[in-house]
């Protein structure tokens, strides 16, 4: 089945399709410099963590092409990197393949030497991630029950990875199977990446999906209908604590009172050695915009503040098993690093 066209290297540019204006319109915005990228970045228009962390690795690619050569080349590009570094502080697959690129950039020769050898590398990651969504989503599959019901948050689909996701390759997969009866998106406040991602990519995908109010999901799984809940990852501390989108948290605890299975899938890259724990996931906080204005009227009063932060950390002990490319971890609080 052929993947969401979430972001494709056209020649000199990263063609995106921009996930600000989904589902209404379908429309695709071309990032020729690494201030457009960023801003893209920051402002949704490519999310999802592993989508964030292949866009900057093709911003390197951007940003080799864009810095004059000069003496001061690599420290100039160099720079470029960090702006791409501080567009989004939680997802840590941005870090990975900043990383990975920063490494090429500094071990390169001459800026046409870079430029090139970053693009090859930008082409590896995101191959890489197309197999793990693949992968990912084989193992997923294994563990659900035929005729099985599932319920997912966020979007962690093909408009999140260069692939057919992580929590939705599962639920590709399941379906290609024949195994899957329902899927039920939760909305996700405030940006509602379950009504207006998950909802157009499944229903694209002839899957049929259900979207519920955040707050419904708790009497949902209580009622026994579900057979597993499956979300992707921002990032997974060492001892298994995993960020996830906002939200994520509370829907673990109801999973875990009706009990019902709680799994993540997330690649490899997502899996941070810097975090001992959740307790050291930097959160996103966003802007009081996106909780005082809907559908363009304000629905906060004037002066009226707000807490919003884009993510929350579901600790390990409410995560059944992470599904990653490697396979099912079936504890885990004992990851093998
Ligand atoms: O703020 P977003 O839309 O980038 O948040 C995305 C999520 O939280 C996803 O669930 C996560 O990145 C996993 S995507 C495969």
């Amino acid at each position: 089945m052929k993947p969401v066209p979430t972001l494709e290297w056209r020649i000199d540019h990263l063609k995106l399709l921009d996930q600000r204006q989904l589902p209404a319109e379908e429309v695709y915005i071309d990032c020729r410099s690494t201030a457009e990228l960023a801003s893209a970045i920051k402002t949704l228009a490519v999310r999802g963590a592993p989508a964030i962390g292949i866009a900057a690795a093709y911003g390197a690619v951007i940003a080799a092409v864009e810095t004059p050569e000069s003496t001061n080349f690599f420290k100039d590009c160099g720079d470029l990197l960090d702006v791409l570094a501080s567009t989004r502080p939680t997802a840590v697959n941005l870090f990975h393949c900043l990383d990975i690129q920063r490494e090429i950039l500094f071990s390169s020769s001459s800026k046409a030497i870079a430029a090139d050898r970053l693009l090859s590398s930008a082409h590896r990651l995101f191959e890489e991630d197309l197999e793990a969504s693949r992968v990912m989503g084989r193992f997923g599959a294994d563990l659900l029950p035929d005729g099985c019901t599932v319920l997912t948050h966020c979007n962690a689909g093909g408009l999140a990875t260069a692939g057919l996701g992580t929590a939705l390759a599962v639920i590709y997969e399941a379906h290609a199977r024949g195994i899957l009866s329902n899927v039920y998106a939760d909305e996700t406040r405030p940006l509602l990446q379950g009504a207006r991602l998950t909802s157009w990519e499944l229903q694209k995908a002839g899957i049929p999906v259900k979207v519920l109010p955040d707050s419904a999901a708790a009497s949902l799984l209580r009622g026994g209908t579900v057979d597993a809940v499956i979300t992707g990852a921002d990032r997974v501390a060492v001892n298994g604590d995993s960020a996830n989108k906002i939200g994520t948290y509370p829907l673990a605890l109801a999973a875990f009172e009706a009990g019902v299975p709680f799994y993540i899938v997330a690649p490899v890259s997502t899996f941070d050695r810097g975090s001992p724990d959740g307790a050291h996931i930097e959160i996103e906080e966003r802007g009081r915009e996106e909780l005082a204005v809907m559908a363009g009227r304000q629905i906060l009063p004037d002066g009226v503040e707000v807490y919003n932060p884009a993510f929350d950390v579901t600790p390990v002990k409410l995560i059944t098993s992470i599904i990653c490319e490697k396979g099912v971890i079936s504890a885990p609080d004992q990851i093998e690093w």
